[in-house]
């Protein structure tokens, strides 16, 4: 790790000999910036530098940080219940959260399980989707269809459903247990293609899972609509369930509230996070529609889904979450969603004529410049900070993902930096 500067705080010199940072080689990653304060779209760090941040805290704060109708739902939550447990116990934030998302969801998504993470969320959608069989008597479904380029989670489960060989968890090939990996049908052919491989593999399938619109850490990679759709069909036609994981992609990001709905699909399971609670704290929900619960209703004990984790419907992280969903209703976030797309596009098309840079693309308040190979990306990093911003390029892409209350000109010092940075790294190269 870097040298420290003698700006540093105590705290962060004295605890970098404990923690263990993520997706980061310990030895020689760069030092973690010291954080004490944000507010809207600005992080203030330790030494007074404030950064206009591009990244929404991995797509979450989308109403910037701190917002005050969050902070005081926080507060009066705080002071009456922050938490109680879910089994047997209930408490109004949650109930009053799940009765409004099977509100916002499309059909008959109804039917909410809470957990504290996305990838758990997931968890719980493979485990619903295989129990489901289990629970109608078919033997053997149990296997996930998912794609190459797709990210669902770090846990075990979800490992095996990420892109196999760029999906960070490639070493573990052989220790999860397997899954099936297609190709995400963009054209007719590999529509064709993918129908024959889920024929072949019908009989132990449970489900197809897919980001929609966007494979968000897989690279930024947008698809159309119309995948959604074949998908649906292809589920249909051989009795599968349908999950979407809209982890990224729910709450406004890509330009609709949620994905699923923009695209006409409903699909059987739902997964959500991220931006659920507005950036503030962890919280995930599984929803499924009703045929879905209907496998698990009956007499028979075992037929019930089996998870509970501890912290599930965290009333903090509900009322969070409800706040939130107010301020949807409140203020004009999709307005504020195509308006970061306008200026995305503007801001970002310079990059477009910068020797190899293969595509510049924006749907809805995510903009990407994706390169042939990502300039050396500790002195990228370091260019972005003196520019005042924070942005967290990886792979071969450099994207934005702002808090939707953005500034423009906040936001056109996020384009502008992309632009000027990457002009001298890639021109120079
Ligand atoms: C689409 C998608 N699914 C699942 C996850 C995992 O969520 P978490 O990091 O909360 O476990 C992520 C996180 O980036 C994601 O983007």
């Amino acid at each position: 790790m870097a040298p420290p500067d003698c700006a540093e705080p105590r705290w962060l010199k004295a605890g970098l000999d404990h923690i263990w940072l993520p997706y980061a080689q310990m030895k020689t990653a760069a030092r973690p910036l010291p954080v004490v304060a944000s507010e809207g779209a600005r992080l203030t760090l330790a030494d007074g530098r404030v950064l206009v941040d591009g990244i929404a805290s991995w797509w979450t704060a989308c109403h910037g940080y701190n917002h005050p109708h969050i902070a005081e739902a926080l507060r009066e939550q705080l002071a009456r219940l922050p938490h109680v447990m879910f089994g047997g116990l209930a408490h109004e934030q949650a109930y009053r959260l799940a009765t409004r998302l099977a509100a916002l969801l499309p059909g008959d998504l109804e039917r909410v399980f809470f957990t504290e993470s996305g990838s758990v969320s997931v968890e719980v959608a493979m485990k619903m989707a295989v129990q489901y069989w289990m629970n109608r008597g078919v033997a053997g479904r149990t296997k996930i269809l998912s794609f190459r380029g797709g990210y669902h989670g770090d846990t075990f489960a979800t490992m095996a459903v990420c892109d196999p060989e760029e999906g960070m968890h490639a070493k573990f090939a052989g220790v999860f247990a397997p899954q099936l990996i297609g190709d995400l049908p963009r054209d007719g052919a590999a529509l064709a293609g993918l129908r024959q491989l889920v024929e072949a593999h019908a009989h132990e399938l449970a489900a197809i899972l897919v980001e929609p619109r966007v494979q968000g850490a897989g690279g930024m990679v947008f698809h159309e609509d119309q995948v959604l759709r074949d998908l649906r069909q292809l589920a249909d036609d051989f009795g599968l369930l349908l999950i979407f994981d809209e982890i990224f992609t729910g709450f406004g990001r890509t330009g609709a509230m949620f994905a699923c709905a923009e695209a006409g699909v409903t699909p059987d399971i739902v997964t959500l996070s991220k931006a659920l609670t507005g950036g503030t704290l962890p919280l995930a929900a599984t929803l499924a529609r009703k045929h879905v619960f209907d496998a698990f209703w009956g007499d028979e004990a075992d037929k019930a889904l089996m998870h509970g984790p501890t912290y599930m419907g965290n009333a903090l992280a509900c009322a969070a979450a409800n706040a939130s969903l107010d301020l949807f209703e409140s203020e004009p976030r999709l307005a504020q969603v195509a308006r970061i797309a306008a200026l995305l596009e503007e801001g970002l098309a310079p990059c477009r004529a910068l020797p190899g840079v293969t595509d510049v693309r924006v749907m809805g308040a995510i903009g990407v410049v994706e390169m042939e190979a990502m300039p050396e990306p500790r002195a990228l990093q370091a260019a972005f900070l003196d520019r005042g911003v924070w942005i967290r390029p990886f792979r071969n892409v450099v994207y934005l993902t702002p808090a939707f209350v953005i500034a423009d000109g906040e936001l056109e010092q996020l384009t502008g930096t992309v632009a000027a940075v990457l002009s001298e790294a890639l021109l120079r190269a």
